[in-house]
């Protein structure tokens, strides 16, 4: 045992001593105090079996090399064809978030299913490939069968944290299951057992929890109900694959950073983000999801010792790696279509989406034929998802349309399933202010229900939701859903009760009470990671809405939908009581069985939830559970019922300094950088950008792949239209008084692009920077300057910078003295670039650029 260990040290300082990349980060990462006895054998419930042991070493016998290396590759329904499935037998196929059959995003069950079945059936055609061996389909169930239309929605992971009860969570997966089985699915992607310590990531709502505990109680149920259980019905007609994602410490980088560096010890890095794997793997999930963050500086998918050594050989996973959305293509030394370092430390499938499926194929294949990955390597990971494909019936179950569920429409969104969801949606909620038992409340009061959450089943849906942010939903594109104001309209009105609807808070009759939806709008990933926690940061709207209600004498009940804890300070001031909702997903009505009594004046249910993940008490702190000082505004745990007394009164500190930008005013960093939204713009025609793609005459906007997933967009000018694309702030009555953007504009600004040029350009591209809205006082201060010439000079397809000084622009003095209210990029004629950082510094060094 000792001998063993001591060689596998040996053999990583070998490895890293011979790789230079690889040397690189070996500094940071601490080699020998690397321990694997740290992390425990995992006894899986799921036992080997001889029988098919026997079957995948006569199965891999037979297959070529090609074969083998395109079982390990994972395309996107996007990037391939029902022929190339023919032509090169995928092992696997995933859609990624806003990926629908046909591109259409109100694909039918059945149309989803067509798809299945005809890349099943091309996977099976051995008539270009020789192979027979069944493909598989992989989604992201994440909360429910969230990309189908008609699915019942769950509330996303955080909520499910709050209602902490195991059994629950067990037959949610169990309904998840069967939603993705009437589509012909085979594997979901779920469930996400991060543990997560910075609620300033924008994955923070996929955890459970900032413990491990309840991480550790779910991780095991959620397996059990998608796969079924060894004891009976493992991976049997009516269940998926499951993978427990994303191994590993995804929930512990530094600055809540998505895809960043976790630096725990490795004491830590299993106590804390370990957990989920540990009981997940005992009851046997199938595959584990690599993660995209680094640990110790050290990318995870290359990480040999943690996917390999502790992974498979100490802890025992006999399934399958499956990597991230091209995250082998983030090690050091590797590119999406070219990553040796992944298989050799222990990836078993590189999940491929894009182009970079051909090359990364043919790449791999050479370099196994010239010994660069062992043979044996490839083998191993062929036999392992041989092992889960046999093990899951893959290759004896009739073809996905002719399956147990396939097509009966009648389960998705079944009334059973919803109330499921319902009952999940009434213990996940958290009441946290309760001020003299406000609530419940009577069903028979003239309620006001208001702010922009209530009605918007994608709001309070949040991302991974039908596309992968979760932006561009309206309530038709959820059948059968409900929205928090269908609930308590249809319970206050059959009880004889009065309701009045408005988004900003009007109302004809002077309202009993008010009841306030708001909250963050929906994100997904990076696009969801914040500086700090402050909620009225980007939304000054609502905190004047609940004063104003306030002021006028009506007493506010909040529900605040939000896929983290955030600084509410002075919203739990302005409210008699606040309920975080978290982000309930499509059943939104049944708060209303919670919020509200019945006819007969009785309490229908209770709350049950507490908190999961402590609320904080400043806008900029970090704080979990077990942390020395701990000082959470609301601890773990916490949540009141209506049994309690609530004393938290009314005067919780409420400065928050605005986080000045530093030295830049960014516009675009990786995404939109809050207060500005960006727009598309035609003629007299301006659409928000909500989508990753948009178009109208003159200009198409998509979002593409920098360094991470849509980081940048690509704007293609064609000459139709006069267009722009605009960062503005949005003008909200409610607001006037946080319009004003503090212009950092100094003598020695400059804005900065960073841009890849994609096209010629010909014709004048037009920045236009503005301090006014178009009929104030301040007519006049606009600046304007033309930057074709550095456009035109910047290198083909290649990023780069180009720097403007605000010197060069017409009436920059006006800009420093107002606020800015709009920047602008136009063109009348055709030119395509793609922009990742747009920003204002004030003091950049070697301005390159001359006015004229
Ligand atoms: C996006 C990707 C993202 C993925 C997640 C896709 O639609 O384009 O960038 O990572 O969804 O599934
Ligand atoms: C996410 C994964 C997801 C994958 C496939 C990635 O962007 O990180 O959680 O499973 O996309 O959609």
């Amino acid at each position: 045992m000792k001998l063993k260990y001591i060689s596998t040290l040996v053999t990583s300082f070998l490895l890293i001593a011979c790789s230079q990349e690889v040397t690189e980060q070996g500094r940071n990462m601490n080699q020998a105090s690397r321990d694997l006895t740290i992390w425990p054998k995992i006894q899986s419930e799921v036992k080997v079996d001889p029988l098919i042991e026997a079957r995948i070493d006569e199965i891999l016998a037979q297959m070529s090399l090609e074969q083998k290396v395109a079982q390990m590759i994972q395309p996107e329904i996007r990037d391939i064809t029902v022929e190339d499935m023919r032509r090169y037998g995928f092992g696997s196929y995933l859609n990624g978030g806003g990926a629908f059959p046909n591109n259409n995003k109100h694909a039918t069950p059945s149309d989803w299913i067509d798809l299945a079945e005809a890349m099943y059936q091309a996977s099976i055609d051995d008539s270009l490939d020789g192979s027979t061996i069944p493909t598989m389909w992989g989604t992201d169930a994440v909360h429910g069968h969230n990309n189908v239309i008609g699915a019942t929605l769950f509330p996303h992971n955080i909520g499910l944290g709050a209602a902490n009860n195991a059994e629950l969570i067990e037959k949610i997966a169990r309904v998840t299951a069967t939603e993705v089985m009437v589509t012909g699915i085979d594997w979901v992607f779920a469930p996400t057992v991060a543990t997560v310590r910075d609620d300033r990531w924008g994955r923070t709502y996929e955890g459970y929890s900032e413990d491990p505990e309840i991480v550790k109680a779910y991780a095991k149920s959620i397996v059990r109900g998608l796969q079924g259980t060894a004891q009976s019905d493992f991976l049997g007609d009516k269940q998926v694959i499951s993978t427990v994602k994303h191994f590993i410490g995804d929930g512990g980088t530094e600055n809540g950073d998505d895809q960043g560096n976790n630096t725990l010890s490795e004491q830590e890095l299993f106590d804390i983000h370990a957990q989920g794997y540990v009981s997940g793997l005992a009851v046997g999930a199938q595959s584990v999801m690599a993660s995209f963050n680094s640990w110790q500086g050290e990318k995870i998918h290359g990480s040999k010792y943690l996917l390999t050594d502790v992974l498979k050989n100490r802890m025992g996973f006999d399934g399958f790696v499956v990597g991230d959305w091209n995250g082998h293509g983030q090690i050091p030394g590797c590119s999406n279509d070219n990553c040796p370092n992944a298989v050799n430390a222990g990836l078993d499938i590189y999940m491929v989406p894009t182009d970079a499926w051909k090359p990364l194929l043919e790449n791999t294949i050479d370099q196994v034929k010239q010994g660069i990955i062992p043979l044996t390597r490839i083998d191993d990971a062929v036999s392992r998802i041989l092992r889960v494909k046999l093990r899951a019936g893959i290759f004896d179950k009739p073809s996905p349309a002719n399956r147990e569920f396939s097509g009966k429409v009648e389960l998705l969104g079944s009334k059973e399933h919803r109330d499921v969801a319902k009952q999940a949606v009434r213990e996940s909620l958290v009441l946290l202010k309760n001020d003299n038992n406000i609530l419940p409340l009577s069903p028979k009061l003239n309620v006001l229900v208001a702010g922009d959450a209530a009605d918007n089943i994608g709001k309070q849906s949040g991302g991974w939701t039908i596309t992968w942010q979760g932006t561009n939903n309206t309530n038709l594109d959820f059948p059968g859903g409900s929205s928090i104001y269908d609930g308590l309209a249809e319970q206050i009105i059959a009880s004889g009760g009065q309701v009045q609807y408005s988004v900003t808070g009007q109302f004809n009759a002077k309202p009993d009470v008010a009841i306030v939806v708001f909250g963050e709008e929906p994100y997904a990933e990076g696009q969801g990671d914040r500086d700090n926690l402050a909620y009225q940061q980007e939304n000054p709207k609502d905190l004047a809405l609940l004063k104003s209600l306030k002021a006028q004498g009506i007493p506010v009940v909040s529900v605040f939908i939000s896929g983290r804890p955030m600084w509410v300070n002075a919203e739990l001031n302005a409210s008699n009581a606040f309920v975080a909702a978290w982000l309930p997903g499509s059943e939104g009505s049944a708060i209303a069985d919670v919020l509200l009594k019945d006819k007969e004046n009785h309490v229908q249910h209770d709350f049950k939830g507490k908190l999961s993940f402590s609320w904080p008490k400043f806008f900029n702190q970090v704080v979990n559970r077990f942390d020395e000082n701990y000082q959470p505004l609301f601890p773990y745990g916490f949540g009141l019922t209506y049994k309690d007394t609530d004393k938290l009164g009314d005067d919780l500190a409420e400065d928050f300094q605005q986080v000045s930008q530093v030295q830049d005013m960014r516009f675009f960093e990786g995404k939109v950088i809050s207060p500005w939204r960006l727009s598309v713009v035609s003629g007299a025609q301006s659409l928000a950008v909500t989508s990753n793609s948009h178009s109208l005459t003159g200009i198409s906007y998509r979002t593409v792949d920098k360094q991470v997933q849509e980081d940048a967009f690509r704007v293609e000018f064609s000459g139709d239209e006069k267009s722009a694309i605009k960062f503005e702030q949005a003008y909200d009555p409610l607001t006037e008084a946080n319009l004003k953007i503090q212009t950092n504009i100094k003598d020695n600004s400059t804005l900065l692009l960073t841009l890849k040029r994609e096209s010629e350009v010909n014709a004048p591209v037009i920045i236009n920077l503005s301090c006014e809205a178009e009929d104030t006082l301040n007519k006049g201060c606009t600046s304007r300057f033309d930057i074709s010439q550095q456009l035109a000079s910047a290198p083909l397809a290649k990023w780069h910078t180009i720097k403007i000084s605000l010197k060069c622009l017409t009436a920059s003095d006006k800009l420093k003295e107002s606020g800015l209210s709009s920047l602008t990029l136009s063109s009348s004629g055709a030119a395509t670039f793609s922009l990742s950082d747009v920003r204002i510094q004030s003091q950049a060094s070697g301005t390159n650029t001359q006015c004229d």
